[in-house]
């Protein structure tokens, strides 16, 4: 069956960027025919100190890239200063409370006064140019603040997404070295209230952090450590408004963001300012077509990628007004986001699959009880979009009027490289499309041979730099080199599988490694499994990905009991492990979950057979293939009986 094409709509395309497909595909091929006069082009966006002289320096097999060399520039002066003569009382931030109705406009003025005295407090707390900080906030616009009061001093922020465990936050502190953590007494997300500060003082314990650094978000007290911890507007009021920025070399960090791979910890991805900032303000404007006025709402959180990119970075580096949203789409019930769409007059709406799919089951008439009329652009990002969710999207949310663009990209790739474009882009559902100008994918097979043409299946490759790609990993460049240019020599190896079909559409298939998408968000299951055995419940552990209507994918995990274990029953073990993993890492990687089995299908060589364990959560028990191999056949029958009887 040939799929079905959704073409551009006229009055999109009518005042769109790019307004053709003609149009994209000359800005394509002129982009790869001189990538780097095309780059340097682009670079002009943003506001430079002093000019680059060279626009890229490019070396795969070392993992070394560099772009805009001998530019200085500062990026929170780009995304808050240079608005300042001509849009001073626009509003820059629109801050969506979690109780609906609750707004606050923050114009670029005010924007800059807050980051001012962030910038001069952090100041007054030690922080130096090139030190990190640790930003563990809830959705308040505190969590902007701190971000580019960050980058106006010259420090490297990590945020830490809100959900992740002390222990996650702990070895995240660690690991970048932060002094100087900023947090919140509590979150609050759809009415419940998560103890943010009590998780700080768990995972500072013993680590030499100077300062704490409180905003109360709510009215309940929280405990202060004298000399350690500090109230955030007692702090603010202090200080004053002005605070000089730092001119920073285009290459020096911006920021640094943890991410899952397939093995050992999470990795420190480092991004630095003048490739990055050039790449997301670039991908905004373009991707989701944004015009001057254009209100956009980017309902991802900030402690992500997204947020870095498409809530703070890109628009607010093009001047834009965007939102930050503290509730979830369900909260108080599942009309929350358009209500949100309606009163802010969103233009446009970016979020993930799984958002979309959990309010599907609620039917249209949430969607239906607001009109939506502002909107014109519609993003996904994340995860792979299914076709029916993309047409829901398109028909119901976006009333058939507007463009959806599924976007994808990565943590590493600091902005989109593959997605439609609102004017030009004949849209297949379930399909990201085609590479964003200057990018050059590649598909791959097993063995590194390149995949030409169309109708090819393969891994997916980035053969050339683009200028938001990570730098390298945080304290271990080796291990960047390894993750990403050694499996196929000269190129980015992306982790995903990839399709493009016969008319040359990317379909992303998801990860070849083992690295679980949840609800949009990346674990690896060796972090996963490294929880489990921490705990003298469990000797031995194995966790696969599982298919799952609403998140995508969820964690399921196999374990052989431990020595503590003994005489516990089996529910108790499967309860008592699941809550150590949530204990290690958050609540976002509950398991679905936890099934006690008396041994794991090891070849034998002793490697375990995911593929097996894979069919079997997924209750694919018929097709499981041969396992003749294996070192104790007689092991996966036993595990097919423990599945079915946990699923009954
Ligand atoms: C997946 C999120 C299909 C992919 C920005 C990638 C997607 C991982 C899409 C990165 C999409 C992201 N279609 N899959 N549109 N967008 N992914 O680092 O597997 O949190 O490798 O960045 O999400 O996740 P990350």
């Amino acid at each position: 069956m040939a799929d079905q094409i959704i073409h551009p709509k006229s009055n999109l395309a009518r005042r769109a960027h790019v307004a053709s497909f003609e149009q994209y595909e000359q800005l394509y091929a002129a982009s790869l025919r001189d990538p780097r006069a095309f780059w340097r082009e682009r670079a002009a966006r943003v506001d430079w100190f002093h000019p680059f002289e060279r626009t890229c320096r490019q070396d795969f097999g070392n993992a070394e890239v560099a772009w805009y060399l001998g530019g200085k520039l500062n990026a929170a002066y780009n995304c808050v200063d240079r608005w300042l003569e001509d849009r001073a009382e626009q509003t820059a931030i629109i801050w969506v409370a979690d109780e609906p109705g609750e707004y606050r406009h923050i114009s670029f003025h005010e924007l800059h006064e807050n980051v001012g005295r962030l910038a001069n407090l952090l100041r007054a707390h030690g922080v130096r140019k090139g030190d990190r900080v640790c930003i563990y906030l809830p959705m308040i616009p505190e969590a902007a603040f701190a971000m580019l009061a960050c980058a106006r001093i010259g420090a490297v922020h990590s945020v830490v997404f809100a959900g992740f465990s002390a222990e996650s936050l702990r070895d995240r502190i660690d690991d970048a070295d932060c002094q100087v953590v900023l947090t919140a007494n509590e979150g609050l997300r759809g009415g419940k209230v998560i103890p943010l500060k009590a998780t700080v003082d768990a995972a500072v314990e013993g680590l030499p952090v100077r300062s704490v650094i409180v905003k109360q978000r709510t009215d309940t007290p929280t405990p202060m450590k004298a000399g350690r911890d500090y109230d955030f507007d007692e702090e603010m009021s202090k200080q004053r408004a002005f605070c000089p920025v730092e001119w920073m070399d285009s290459e020096d960090p911006l920021f640094v963001l943890y991410t899952s791979g397939s093995t050992g910890r999470p990795k420190g991805q480092l991004h630095t300012t003048g490739g990055y900032l050039v790449y997301a303000s670039y991908t905004h404007e373009l991707v989701f077509d944004w015009h001057r006025g254009d209100v956009h709402f980017c309902a991802a959180d900030v402690g992500w990628i997204t947020g870095h990119s498409y809530i703070v970075y890109g628009p607010l580096c093009n001047g834009a007004t965007t939102v930050m949203f503290e509730s979830t789409p369900v909260y108080p019930d599942a009309s929350r986001y358009w209500q949100v769409v309606d009163d802010v007059q969103a233009s446009i709406f970016y979020t993930a699959p799984t958002a979309l799919r959990a309010l599907i089951r609620f039917g249209d008439e949430p969607v239906k009880q607001y009109g939506r009329e502002s909107l014109r652009v519609l993003g996904s990002v994340g995860e792979p979009i299914n076709p029916e969710v993309w047409q829901w999207y398109h028909d119901v949310v976006g009333g058939g009027r507007c463009a959806v663009v599924d976007t994808w990209w990565q943590t590493e790739t600091g902005g989109i490289l593959i997605s439609a474009l609102p004017g030009a882009t004949p849209c297949k559902p379930g399909s990201a499309t085609f590479p964003l100008p200057g990018v050059r994918p590649m598909l791959v097979d097993e063995q590194g041979t390149e995949l030409t043409g169309n109708d090819v299946a393969g891994n997916l490759c980035i053969t050339g730099s683009w200028p938001g790609q990570a730098r390298t990993i945080l304290g271990d460049h080796e291990r960047f080199r390894q993750t990403y240019f050694t499996t196929y020599p000269g190129r980015y190896f992306t982790g995903d599988g990839c399709r493009r079909d016969a008319d040359g559409y990317y379909w992303i298939t998801g990860r070849v490694d083992d690295v679980v998408n949840v609800s949009g968000h990346r674990l690896g299951t060796a972090e996963v499994e490294s929880a489990l055995v921490a705990h003298d419940y469990c000797a031995e552990a194995a966790v696969v990905a599982c298919p799952h209507e609403v998140k995508g994918q969820s964690i399921y995990c196999y374990v052989i009991p431990g020595q503590g274990a003994e005489g516990v029953e089996p529910a108790t073990i499967e309860q008592e492990l699941v809550k150590a993993v949530r204990d290690a890492i958050g609540g976002i990687a509950t398991p679905e979950r936890v099934q006690v089995v008396p041994g794991l299908p090891k070849t034998r060589s002793g490697k375990i057979m995911r593929r097996i364990l894979r069919k079997i959560a997924e209750s694919n028990y018929e097709d499981l293939g041969d396992i003749t191999t294996l070192a104790e056949p007689a092991v996966v029958e036993q595990i097919v009986a423990g599945h079915k009887a946990g699923k009954s």
